[in-house]
């Protein structure tokens, strides 16, 4: 039995798991902020990093509790390198050093994005995973399509050119004056909204597997703005306007918002499959919650469609630890003076290891 300590402290989670073999979990922490950043309508990176070295320790020491273990039992830290707010990302890799070098323990750096791969890994389901599938990660700073081949092993299809689906509907939610974060609220006002109420577009449909939200954000912007008085328009429309014209139905917006989105999201994913012969479609990060989202890929895909537990769809660190155990049974090891990476991209496992593979676990 291998044992991971997974941490996690990439944005507003701060989080601790230990996980068994990869995929059983025995503990799964999460201390959110979310609270304390509502009243800034949006994560506060320098409250974000205060906040997380404030409790990272109790978190941590919770997960072993609840796993029953000690660190004398772990074999290994796995913890969010990248990509990330880098203040944030610093306190849990730092802690997760101190504990590695204080307890001479493997350390292991996992991409965040395939952390929220292997929350599949850690999904029920009805027998072993036939590679290749699809995987449409979509979070608050993601919408990446990625072939995934292997453990490890990834090919990125497709990414946003500006926007990603979370951070539309975060600001589509600011400019309708629902309360952070955007994503559950726009879901919760979409469900008495009509769909077809607006014809928003659905940008670069048809075309490659690449995302864009920017110009769905702006249409809404236009849509629900009261017209400018006067001859002087602004210089600049702003998101955060949360004064709309007085004939506006927030939950008619909110639903034809939340349908253009998923519909982009949905055809692009099943054609990704479809184009390279993928035996499943998963779903992961934090808009993976969203039912429409869910519902309509499960009804248009020809294929099975995974979605992890509402549980582990926001940040967690027992997808990290997952994520974590894959690569430590292969010999990825990082050093001690391994680095934070913001804006690290989602690559495979013999791109990143910052150490050859111990002999013959390659
Ligand atoms: O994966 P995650 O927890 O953090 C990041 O790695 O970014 O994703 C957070 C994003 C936020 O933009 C949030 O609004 C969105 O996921 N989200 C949702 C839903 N729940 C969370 N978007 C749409 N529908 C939801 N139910
Ligand atoms: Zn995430």
């Amino acid at each position: 039995m291998t044992l991971i300590l997974g941490i996690e402290t990439s944005c507003d989670e701060t989080a601790a798991a230990v996980v068994e073999d990869g995929e059983r979990i025995r503990s799964n922490v999460i201390a959110s902020q979310v609270d304390l950043h509502a009243q800034y309508g949006g994560v506060f990176p320098e409250v974000a990093s205060r906040a997380h070295i404030e409790v990272i320790s109790t978190v941590t020491e919770q997960a072993l509790t609840e796993a029953g273990v000690t660190l004398d039992v772990i074999d290994a830290v796995a913890v969010t390198r990248g990509p990330g707010l880098s203040g944030s990302l610093l306190v849990g890799v730092n802690f997760a050093k101190g504990l590695a070098l204080g307890r001479d323990l493997p350390l292991i750096g996992v991409n965040h994005l395939e952390g929220h791969v292997y929350s599949l890994w850690l999904t029920e389901r009805g027998g072993p995973v036939q590679f290749p599938v699809v995987c449409l990660i979509v979070s608050g700073g993601h919408s990446e399509i990625v072939l995934i081949t292997g453990h490890g092993d990834y090919t990125m299809l497709g990414s946003t050119i500006d926007d990603a689906a979370g951070e539309a509907f975060d600001k589509v939610a600011r400019l309708l004056g629902l309360p952070y974060p955007g994503g559950p609220s726009i879901e919760r006002a979409a469900r008495d909204g009509d769909p077809a109420a607006y014809d928003f577009p659905r940008a670069m449909r048809g075309e490659g597997y690449q995302f864009s939200f920017s110009g769905l954000k702006t249409a809404v912007l236009r849509a629900v703005q009261p017209p400018h008085k006067g001859k002087r328009q602004p210089k600049q429309e702003s998101m955060h306007s949360t004064q709309l014209r007085p004939d506006v139905n927030v939950a008619d917006v909110a639903a034809s918002f939340q349908a253009a989105v998923v519909d982009v999201l949905v055809e692009k994913t099943i054609r990704a499959a479809q184009e390279h012969n993928t035996t499943e479609i998963w779903i992961a990060g934090g808009v993976s919650a969203n039912q429409a989202l869910r519902q309509q890929m499960t009804a248009l895909s020809p294929l099975p469609v995974c979605v992890p537990p509402l549980s582990l769809c926001g940040d967690n660190a027992a997808m990290i630890a997952s994520a974590g155990y894959f690569r430590f049974v292969r010999g990825y090891r990082d050093d001690l003076d391994m680095d934070v990476r913001p804006m690290w991209p989602l690559m495979s496992i013999h791109d990143t290891m910052t150490r050859p593979a111990a002999p013959g676990t390659a």
